[in-house]
């Protein structure tokens, strides 16, 4: 039987997954999975729960109990809403320490597939393409300068009400970038058969068009 279709979209920090993720999901009335915010939700009950974040098992032993839900675009971890708590930097930091291990990958894995509902899933991460839907009929890779992307995150939390600053951004988003290139376990990697988009110069009207246009090609 053919299979639910995925549109994956992976690629570094600030690319615009998310907000390209949530769009073209829209656009085709399909659903979303924001693999990044299980990474996000299992740091944040790590720094709650004053779990030590360089053991292993019992980091994804808090991955595999998370009590999450997801409502429209909102998220909540033991009923609670988190979806401001989870986007601070600091946890965005250690959700991308932490997303080295491999036991912790593990543990999310199952749930990250069961997203996969009639009549499509789009799925934003680092390893949508290449891991988690390997067989995804799409899967585009998402790049930007880190420039652009230091400022897009720097207006982008301002909004939010949080403070931040360039420079300090900047200097973050290279070494999660790294870490996140260097590790063993599902690095940041395009898959063979991805499509490069860079959205540099692009706005996120003109990235959605982008992506709509190769699923068009394809089912078409
Ligand atoms: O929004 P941003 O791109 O900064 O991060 P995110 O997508 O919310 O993910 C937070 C961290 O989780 C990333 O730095 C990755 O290390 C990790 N992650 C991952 O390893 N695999 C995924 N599929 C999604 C996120
Ligand atoms: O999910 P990811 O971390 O890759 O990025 P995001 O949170 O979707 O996007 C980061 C910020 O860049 C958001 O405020 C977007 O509105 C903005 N953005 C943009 O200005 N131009 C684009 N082509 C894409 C995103």
């Amino acid at each position: 039987p053919a299979r639910i279709p995925v549109i994956a979209i992976d690629g570094p920090t600030a690319s615009g997954k998310g907000t390209i993720a949530m769009r073209v999901a829209q656009a085709l009335g399909w659903s979303v999975l924001d693999s990044g915010a299980l990474y996000r939700l299992t740091a944040l009950a790590v720094l709650e729960q004053g779990v030590d974040p360089a053991d292993e098992s019992a980091v994804a032993e808090v991955a595999g109990r998370l009590d999450v839900s997801f409502h429209n675009g909102d998220v909540f971890l033991r009923g609670r809403d988190v979806t401001q708590a989870i986007r601070e930097e600091r946890v965005g930091n250690l959700a991308s320490r932490i997303a080295a291990y491999g036991a912790v990958r593990e543990a999310l894995l199952g749930r990250q597939r069961a997203f996969r509902v009639a009549p499509g899933l789009v799925a934003d991460g680092r390893d949508m393409g290449t891991v988690v839907f390997p067989d995804a009929p799409l899967k585009i890779f998402l790049v930007a300068d880190v420039e652009a992307r230091a400022k897009r995150r720097c207006k982008q939390l301002k909004e939010k009400g949080f403070s931040a600053n360039l420079s300090g951004l900047l200097e973050d988003m290279r070494l999660r970038d790294e870490r996140d290139r260097s590790r063993a376990n599902a690095p940041l990697v395009a898959a063979p058969d991805a499509k490069i988009v860079d959205s540099s110069n692009l706005s996120i009207d003109e990235t959605v068009a982008v992506v709509l246009g190769h699923w068009s090609s394809l089912v078409s």
